[in-house]
């Protein structure tokens, strides 16, 4: 399988230059002019467009059991859309319960993946409890090649560790060199508000926000910081939605923790009046932490144009409008989360580069060139270089099209993102030089994606 990709202008996060793509046995073998090629290669014509690597999304889930319910996608659904909007790689949070075993539960999550994923794939190992079998299984599971871990500091009982394992999990993620990322809201806090505001009869999506206030989400950060800084484990925010949260995350940077941060689509495109349309309408727009008030977006797109953010991803969660309707009687019992791994890259693109909130460099180092680096999968991901992956995005700045749930392919029956314009799309798509997507339709071959192995990180901010 060979192919020469020409007339196209290739953009990474420090350059941006017209050359020739020589793609041979899946990985780049040759950027030039004029390249000579062997008979048979395909040639595909990318004048007038952008060339990028591949994304990579390193914040979904795709196989959860979460809120008496699963979250709608399948590994094939996810990763056929994943690919369309041009995510390449993604890498899924591997939940199980602090009911249940961890080794199990990272067998299981790869089970439901191995053979049905379209795109390249990797795992954070969440760590929802700390007891004696824990430390060698995470062992076990670091050997494997899954070297970043995940924490939840809410969802108390289910998915939440308390700040003793937080310890215990940074201690061992230090000697490791492994990355943990955390999502950040006081649990205790979050139970209590819920309780007095459904005592009060608030018991619609509106209340979902002033349940989980921007303040609590600030003493998360600022907790899960103090313990990275106590600990020298690396550390990663996931899904920072407010000026308070970002301010903590600032503040810890500037004392030298290391810390990244991410933030997720619906933060930088959707608010909390979304949530507080009545009924239905308001459930589809319910996720941790909640949408918040429009002021915190400006600050959240100037943070990431100047890498205080370091990423975007998605928290890709599908729950359809019945499953969002468990939460009719208590905003408690909606299934939290938005779906939104189709639609990254075209909408920061329109929203973020188009829009003069960022530029088209810190528009690729965040939706790939940065994951790969913090997740262990660079260079053979997030860059068009000579040996890494063919993974590329051949991207048509002059489509024009709407977003709606009518036209996409996850498996869900509304977008949040219904009605947004987008300014460009991917034109094709290669996965490890197969061409996977044309024109917005996926042609390529369902279970090709393997599961990356990663080592652990080496060097903090070597990169
Ligand atoms: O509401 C959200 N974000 N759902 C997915 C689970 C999580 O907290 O990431
Ligand atoms: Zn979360
Ligand atoms: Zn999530």
């Amino acid at each position: 399988m060979s192919l020469l990709i020409r007339g196209g202008e290739i953009v990474t996060p420090d350059a941006r230059y017209k050359a020739e793509i020589y793609v041979e046995d899946q990985t780049v073998a040759r950027i030039g002019t004029d390249l000579s090629v062997p008979p048979g290669t395909e040639i595909i014509d990318a004048t007038g467009k952008w060339i990028f690597p591949g994304f990579i999304d390193p914040h979904v889930h795709i196989y959860l059991p979460f809120m008496a319910t699963f979250a709608k996608d399948t590994h094939e659904t996810a990763s056929v859309a994943a690919l369309i909007g041009g995510t390449t790689t993604f890498i899924e949070m591997c939940c199980p319960s602090r009911t249940e075993d961890t080794l199990a539960g990272y067998n299981l999550w790869k089970e439901k993946a191995q053979g049905r994923s379209a795109c390249d794939y990797a795992f954070h190992m969440t760590v929802s409890r700390f007891d004696q079998n824990t430390e060698a299984q995470l062992r076990e599971i670091v050997r494997d090649g899954t070297t970043s871990f995940k924490i939840f500091l809410s969802y108390k009982n289910f998915f939440g560790v308390d700040d003793g394992e937080m310890y215990q999990t940074l201690t061992l993620a230090k000697e490791l060199g492994v990355i943990v990322a955390a999502h950040c809201e006081n649990a205790e806090l979050v139970g209590r508000l819920q309780q007095a505001l459904l005592a009060e009869g608030k018991t619609g999506p509106e209340w979902h926000e002033p349940s989980r206030p921007e303040s609590v989400e600030a003493e998360g950060t600022a907790r899960f910081a103090t313990f990275l800084e106590n600990t020298g484990a690396v550390g990663y925010v996931v899904h920072l939605s407010c000026v308070p949260a970002l301010k903590a995350a600032v503040d810890a940077k500037g004392r030298g923790v290391r810390l990244s941060v991410e933030s997720v689509l619906p933060h930088l495109l959707l608010d909390k009046t979304s949530a507080e349309r009545a009924g239905l309408e308001g459930m589809q727009y319910v996720m941790s932490p909640p949408l918040r008030d429009k002021r915190n977006q400006p600050a959240l797109w100037s943070a990431l144009a100047s890498r205080l953010i370091d990423t975007v991803a998605t928290d890709h969660c599908p729950f359809d409008n019945e499953q969002k309707l468990l939460g009719r009687d208590a905003f408690t019992q909606i299934p939290n989360g938005i779906p939104g791994i189709e639609e990254r890259v075209s909408l920061i693109y329109t929203y973020g580069v188009n829009r003069g909130r960022m530029d088209i460099h810190r528009f690729v180092d965040a939706l790939s060139t940065r994951p790969a680096k913090l997740f262990g999968l660079f260079p053979r991901k997030g860059t068009i270089a000579v040996g890494s992956d063919a993974d590329l995005v051949i991207f048509d700045p002059t489509y024009r099209g709407v977003i709606s749930a009518r036209t996409q392919h996850i498996n869900n029956d509304y977008s949040g993102f219904e009605g947004f314009a987008v300014e460009g799309r991917p034109a094709v798509v290669t996965v490890r030089g197969k061409i996977q997507v044309r024109d917005g339709n996926f042609v390529g071959e369902r279970g090709r994606g393997q599961l990356l192995r990663r080592e652990p990180i080496i060097n903090w901010r070597s990169n």
